[in-house]
């Protein structure tokens, strides 16, 4: 027999190394953010600090992350290359970015970035025991009998005996140190739970994409050089 998998989500993995010295540079960057935070108040106890709701959410101007950001659109076109998008007609913008940092048993919640088109997460500062990245699936497309992935007792019960990557309802995804990964920022993700995390740090931003050229085109967004603020 065999099996054929149809309709996968794709979740790029690669490595971005910027050197001791400059990692060392930006971890204080980050540490410094946390350390002029602007509503430490939207932080409940076991949240991770996440730098977007605190006043740091545009660190792609600052000039130190420059060589991380340049880093970032090669792998940016990598992905956009797998999935054969022609990058000629449409053209990258990050629009937010911000790090987060996890300490102790801190974590993100399940959440997506509706206001944009691709998501990344970069692994500024990563022990192998802190928590890891999580994606969510919300379709099921093999879940036969309805509620049979997420039912508490059919789990219980062990209905599936083992869970695969076709049954599955989340997966951990192995991330390290350096590590980045990119995703659609629809898709449902956060950090794995009841980790110890000793301050794990990551880079996150969303990126927007905008046609080069939207004449005869409908879906794509137009180039902002043809708006007018109203
Ligand atoms: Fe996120």
């Amino acid at each position: 027999m065999k099996i054929l998998n149809f309709f996968p989500l794709s979740i790029f993995q690669d490595q971005i190394d910027l050197g001791k010295e400059k990692k060392a540079s930006l971890v204080d960057e980050v540490r410094d953010m946390k350390n002029n935070s602007q509503n430490l108040s939207y932080k409940e106890n076991n949240d991770s600090w996440t730098g977007d709701t605190q006043g740091h959410e545009f660190i792609h101007k600052n000039p130190k992350f420059d060589i991380f950001f340049s880093e970032l659109r090669k792998k940016i076109d990598l992905y956009l290359d797998f999935l054969k998008i022609d990058t000629k007609q449409v053209e990258p913008f990050i629009q937010r970015s911000w790090a987060t940092i996890s300490n102790g048993k801190e974590a993100i919640n399940n959440h997506k970035h509706l206001q944009s088109h691709l998501s990344f997460a970069y692994y500024l500062k990563k022990n192998p025991e802190d928590s890891k990245f999580v994606l969510q699936d919300e379709v099921f497309r093999n879940e036969f009998i309805p509620g049979l992935f997420k039912s508490k007792t059919a789990i219980e019960k062990k209905i599936i005996k083992q869970m695969s990557i076709s049954t599955a309802p989340r997966v951990s995804v192995e991330v390290k140190e350096n590590d980045i990964v990119i995703f659609p920022s629809k898709t449902l993700h956060g950090t794995e739970r009841n980790k110890s995390n000793n301050e794990r740090i990551s880079i996150s931003g969303d990126i927007t994409f905008l046609s080069k050229d939207s004449n005869l085109l409908e879906h794509l967004i137009p180039s902002y050089e043809n708006w007018k603020k109203l």
